[in-house]
């Protein structure tokens, strides 16, 4: 029995977990151990993450998330403790985020098919601008200082390098880019410049590119066929991520793996909460499917990771969808529609 926590958390986090739950509990082998870490819970009990919380999430073999973010908790506290708490206390140090067209139909740019968007973003996920270094003098005051510190050590740098080195090398193509912003931030980004062309040294069967940010973003829009593997700090990551959501369809469709390899890891959609869309059955499910998808071929089932896959193919392929990406269906009958083309 694989043993998993799940925190469906905020706004339609729940709706899109429940499909993938479902479609888990189709294949079978899977224990849920649900955990009611949200906004609705922080705002009864005025608890984010328990005490010996980190220690329970280690227990498990992985983690499905929902979504976090509600509107009624304005400095997102809970969402800083219960999602991003988990990536720095359990180390996660990559986030995997795959961008997968899956239908021609479903690309905002024109002449596209699916061969020309298969690429995957290696996102840092513990340090850079995300961790919270710095503070305020004077808030509230015209005279208010907001320091906010970006954090890249060499350590941190040179372990999500190395692993989008072996995520490149473990592709067809064989290719990596390295995206930062060392014309402008030429502290932190000199450091990953260094770290880059070192360990290039070691992957000559790697082809290397690198790309100042803002380059790349404008050029995912324009072209993404050039793009194998992309490697870049916490805050890029996170943005060009929204962008290969919108490549995929939409932010529905995007799926991500928070992980440390060898240890427990944590699955969840690329989209947020959503709050417009709570409650209403309209969220689309794929990116929480894809992320369950993900959590088993990490946890070794790489048979039923496949069949997921095939299952959410078949359902784009017959349009058995939510109204984000052409469908007529509400999230539950998504759902219903994936768990029933599992073969
Ligand atoms: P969002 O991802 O919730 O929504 C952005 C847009 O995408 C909206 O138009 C929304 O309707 C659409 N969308 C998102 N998921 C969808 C789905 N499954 N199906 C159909 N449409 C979908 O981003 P936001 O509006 O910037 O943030 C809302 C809240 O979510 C905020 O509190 C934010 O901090 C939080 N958030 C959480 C996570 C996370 O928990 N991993 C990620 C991003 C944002
Ligand atoms: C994501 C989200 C989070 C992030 C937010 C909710 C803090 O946007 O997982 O992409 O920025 O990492
Ligand atoms: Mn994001």
């Amino acid at each position: 029995m694989t043993r998993v926590a799940v925190i469906p958390g905020d706004g339609i986090g729940p709706e899109v977990t429940a499909q993938a739950v479902k479609v888990l509990e189709a294949l079978g082998g899977v224990e849920f151990h649900r955990l009611p870490w949200s906004a609705n819970h922080y705002l009864t009990t005025g608890e984010t993450v328990p005490p010996g919380g980190y220690d329970l999430l280690r227990s498990f073999d992985a983690i499905l998330i929902g979504a976090l973010g509600d509107p009624r908790v304005e400095d997102n506290r809970h969402a800083r403790d219960i999602l991003l708490g988990t990536r720095f206390e359990l180390d996660l140090y990559v986030n995997y985020r795959p961008v997968r067209l899956l239908a021609a139909r479903l690309c905002p740019l024109k002449d596209r098919t699916p061969a020309d968007v298969d690429f995957v973003v290696v996102r840092e996920n513990t340090e850079g601008l995300y961790v919270g270094v710095g503070g305020r003098f004077k808030p509230g005051t015209t005279d208010e200082i907001a320091v906010q510190e970006e954090i890249n050590t060499y350590k941190g740098v040179h372990r999500i390098v190395k692993h989008a080195f072996d995520v490149a090398r473990s592709r067809p193509r064989r290719m990596l880019c390295m995206a930062d912003k060392s014309n402008a931030m030429q502290q932190g980004h000199a450091l990953w410049q260094r770290v880059f062309h070192e360990l290039a040294g070691e992957y000559a069967d790697v082809t290397i590119r690198h790309l100042f940010i803002d380059a790349l973003a404008m050029m995912l829009v324009q072209d993404p066929r050039p793009f194998d593997v992309i490697v870049t700090n916490n805050l890029f990551g996170d943005i060009i991520t929204d962008i290969g959501g919108a490549l995929q369809g939409g932010l529905g469709m995007a799926a991500s793996a928070n992980l440390h390899p060898g240890r427990t890891s944590m699955f969840e959609p690329v989209h947020g909460s959503a709050p417009s869309l709570a409650g209403r059955d309209e969220a689309n499910p794929i990116g929480a499917v894809l992320s369950a998808a993900l959590m088993l071929e990490t946890l070794g089932r790489r048979e039923d990771a496949a069949r997921v896959q095939r299952a959410v193919e078949s359902a784009v392929d017959d349009r058995a969808l939510t109204r984000d990406v052409g469908g007529q269906l509400g999230t539950s009958a998504a759902g219903d529609a994936i768990r029933d083309r599992l073969r």
